[in-house]
């Protein structure tokens, strides 16, 4: 093949790769390497929240988990005895755990989803991860937002009437629900109770959720590994010990004294109640929900065309079926013997089993590896001081559309650049091949962390 002919295939594998708006994802990206790094410093990288985002997330959901099934032996859910049933020292330090673990929680839970957002990680196959997240979301915070009924202080109360005010703005009902909550007499036990469960049952729905979520993706860390599950254990319940979280007088329906703290994650819509009308607070809901659930569409790059296995080189090692994160690829019979075969429909054109297969049986339409040797060869054809970087086009946080065909950068002189669309596609049969031909040094730039 030409090197006019060979350019315009690494040209069409590398552009429109990358979701739009450019810019910004490169700039959230470069927010995040940034923050990332400031920490590393600090931190060895298994301690490192940034890192670990996702499982993080469902660490502190766990934790929230066991300190409100442990504060059931205290707490009695009727509108009279709920408050006063959770004042003592212990239930004090379940309910401020219970409380410290869901808001860390969510602000793990919106980092993971900022940071899965800069890194475009919502395209193709991972629709299911993001759909679903935003479910989760959704979620959790509904389970937030009706825990803080269940202490019964003035908080509670209000978020207690602004949701009844919320569902009767919808016309659901014939008998308007906040009705109930003129006076405290008025008030349903009955209705109480429907809450408590709610808020009890709501993590079955979590956990089937986060199910959902990790369908698609073959090995997900599910939580964190031991040190930062003991570090984020010790550091909420010293937190719980040292602040312990208000409980500012029971509810009294006669009497708002607006004095109270309110919770910022999960009680933020209280701040705008009053001020909005239920019909612009439920559009904004609605309009925010569609807005995120539409962000793979929205944002989508061009979908790159499938991995195609040559059955007439695989020698049926499985490796491929390993490592690809989607499950696309699978072992059928051909010829008498087993070889892998790539679901078309499930492979998001990532490269990564390119790299796992020692015969170079796997093909990328878009970036094929023939194409790749040429262009080492190309590069590195006298000695050259040069050295080589193949760099992941979807996270390593480069300029925009600024590598030459000539794999020229301007932040990185002395340095040819070849743009993958994932790091694991390297087939170390190209880095040899670049040491060969005298590169001075072979560099494979990758993201390496958990969303
Ligand atoms: C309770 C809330 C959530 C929990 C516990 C959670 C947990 C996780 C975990 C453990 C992973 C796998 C990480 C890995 O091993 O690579 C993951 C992946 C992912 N999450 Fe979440 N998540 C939550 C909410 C969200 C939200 C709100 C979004 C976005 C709307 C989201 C989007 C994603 C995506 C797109 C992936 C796949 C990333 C990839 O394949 O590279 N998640 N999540
Ligand atoms: S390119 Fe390979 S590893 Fe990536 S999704 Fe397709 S089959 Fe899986
Ligand atoms: S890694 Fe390569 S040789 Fe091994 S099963 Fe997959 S395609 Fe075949």
């Amino acid at each position: 093949m030409s090197q006019a002919t060979e350019q315009p295939a690494l040209e069409a594998a590398t552009s429109g790769s990358v979701a739009r708006p450019a810019g910004l994802f490169r700039a959230l990206e470069r927010g995040f390497a940034r923050a990332q790094s400031a920490l590393a410093a600090l931190t060895p990288d298994e301690l490192n929240p940034l890192l670990h985002l996702g499982a993080a997330a469902n660490t502190t959901l766990m934790i929230s988990a066991a300190s409100g099934i442990l504060l059931l032996f205290f707490y009695v859910p009727a509108v009279d005895q709920a408050y006063e049933s959770v004042l003592g020292p212990m239930a004090g330090f379940l309910r401020t755990l219970h409380r410290y673990s869901s808001d860390a929680c969510m602000l793990l839970v919106l980092l993971h989803l900022l940071k899965t957002f800069a890194a475009a990680r919502f395209a193709g196959a991972r629709w299911v991860a993001w759909f679903t997240g935003v479910g989760l979301l959704v979620t959790l915070w509904l389970d937030g937002w009706l825990g803080y009924w269940m202490l019964w202080d003035e908080g509670g109360a209000q978020t207690a009437m602004m949701s009844a005010a919320m569902v009767d703005a919808l016309g659901l009902f014939s008998t308007p629900l906040s009705r109930g909550f003129a006076a405290h007499s008025l008030l349903n036990s009955l209705l109480f109770f429907v809450v408590f469960f709610c808020h009890i049952a709501i993590p079955l729905l979590l956990a089937a959720g986060i199910w959902l979520h990790l369908l698609r993706i073959s090995k997900p860390r599910l939580l964190t590994n031991r040190p930062l599950t003991l570090v984020l254990l010790a550091s909420l319940c010293a937190v719980s010990l040292m602040f312990p979280a208000p409980a500012r007088g029971e509810a009294d329906l006669a009497r708002v004294t607006a004095e109270y703290a309110l919770d910022p994650w999960y009680q933020a819509p209280l701040l705008l109640y009053g001020r909005v009308g239920e019909g612009l607070l439920w559009l904004a809901f609605a309009a925010g929900t569609l807005g995120l659930v539409a962000v793979p569409w929205l944002f989508s790059r061009r979908r790159r065309a499938p991995a195609k296995v040559d059955s007439s080189r695989c020698m049926g090692c499985e490796q491929c079926v390993k490592d690809c994160p989607f499950g696309a690829n699978s072992m059928v019979a051909f010829e008498g013997r087993r070889v892998s075969r790539i679901d078309p429909a499930k492979c998001v054109g990532c490269g990564i089993c390119i790299g796992s297969c020692s015969p170079a049986a796997i093909v990328l339409p878009e970036l094929p590896l023939e194409v790749l040797r040429r262009r080492i060869d190309h590069w590195f054809s006298s000695p050259s001081s040069d050295q080589l970087a193949f760099v992941c086009r979807e996270s390593a946080a480069l300029a925009p559309h600024s590598v030459t065909a000539e794999g020229r950068h301007p932040e990185l002189p002395g340095v040819r650049v070849i743009e993958v669309p994932c790091a694991g596609l390297v087939h170390p049969e190209l880095v040899q091949r670049a040491q060969r031909r005298g590169a001075a040094r072979v560099v494979v730039a990758a993201c390496g962390a958990d969303p």
